[in-house]
């Protein structure tokens, strides 16, 4: 779960953590498309890396949704406007809530699970954009999470709830057996720490058939953030064997698995 962000400083770390907006306007940010293949030497943004152990370089190379997908902006996406001002700061921007719509309008997928389903925006968005997909998302049991109530609220009285399954779990034990190679695409968007996005991406690694997708939310993230940068580290560590982009613009990243 990401954690709230405006507590009093508490430790050494989180007093370094504080110095970092003033390192980062010394330091130019890097855009999506700068920060492609960035050369690891590359002085100023390494050093901002050590001093707060929590960073990671952004490492992926960056891809806009029409080089990931061709013919892709000829798609028209559907977002329910209910969802064009964001609710919370866990729930995805509307870019990003868009750029997966389009995603599912063109890859049409059948069957999708997201690992992390909160209020339920994206899997509703999913869902709207899917029209022939049977949807799982998956979060913890209610007696785990103070905002329990909350977990698949936009889909779960609504025309598209028939569609899609809500699996109550933890994804460290969840059973993902049945699902195996069965998936067109996988969305990994729960716990945040390096250990769970490992487990979450090697599960959805199995899940995915060839040929289908997996989408992390949390590649790129803003510093209250810190906890992200286990999305970042494990994404980077698996680019080193797997084609991973970040999406330009979003804090997406993309995973094609061969066919
Ligand atoms: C960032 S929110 C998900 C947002 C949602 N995917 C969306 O796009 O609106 C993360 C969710 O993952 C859930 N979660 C955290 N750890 C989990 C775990 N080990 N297994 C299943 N769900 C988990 C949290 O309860 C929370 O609802």
């Amino acid at each position: 779960m990401r954690k709230e962000s405006n507590g009093p400083l508490k430790s050494w770390n989180d007093r370094i953590t504080s110095l970092l907006p003033w390192f980062r306007r010394a330091t130019p940010l890097l855009t999506p498309h700068q920060a492609e293949a960035p050369e690891r030497e590359n002085s100023s943004y390494e050093l901002l890396c050590d001093i707060d152990n929590a960073h990671e370089p952004y490492l992926l190379p960056v891809r806009t949704l029409d080089e990931l997908f061709p013919g892709i902006s000829e798609s028209s996406v559907q977002l329910p406007a209910n969802r064009i001002m964001r609710e919370h700061l866990m729930v995805l921007p509307v870019t990003e809530l868009l750029c997966i719509g389009a995603i599912c309008r063109h890859i049409n997928p059948r069957s999708v699970f997201e690992i992390g389903t909160y209020s339920g925006a994206t899997t509703l968005v999913m869902a709207i954009n899917a029209p022939g997909a049977e949807l799982h998302t998956l979060d913890l049991p209610p007696a785990d999470i103070a905002a329990s109530t909350k977990i698949g609220r936009h889909f779960r009285d609504g025309p598209h709830a028939p569609r899609i399954r809500q699996h109550l779990g933890n994804s460290a034990t969840f059973n993902f057996a049945p699902f195996d190679e069965q998936l067109d695409l996988v969305f990994v968007d729960a716990d945040h720490t390096y250990e769970a996005v490992r487990r979450d991406t090697e599960n959805a690694l199995r899940l995915v058939r060839p040929g289908g997708l997996i989408i992390w939310d949390d590649y790129r993230w803003e510093e209250e953030w810190s906890e992200c940068a286990g999305v970042t580290r494990c994404l980077n560590e698996i680019a080193a064997v797997r084609p991973v982009f970040a999406l330009a613009g979003t804090r997406l990243a993309i995973h094609k698995v061969p066919s």
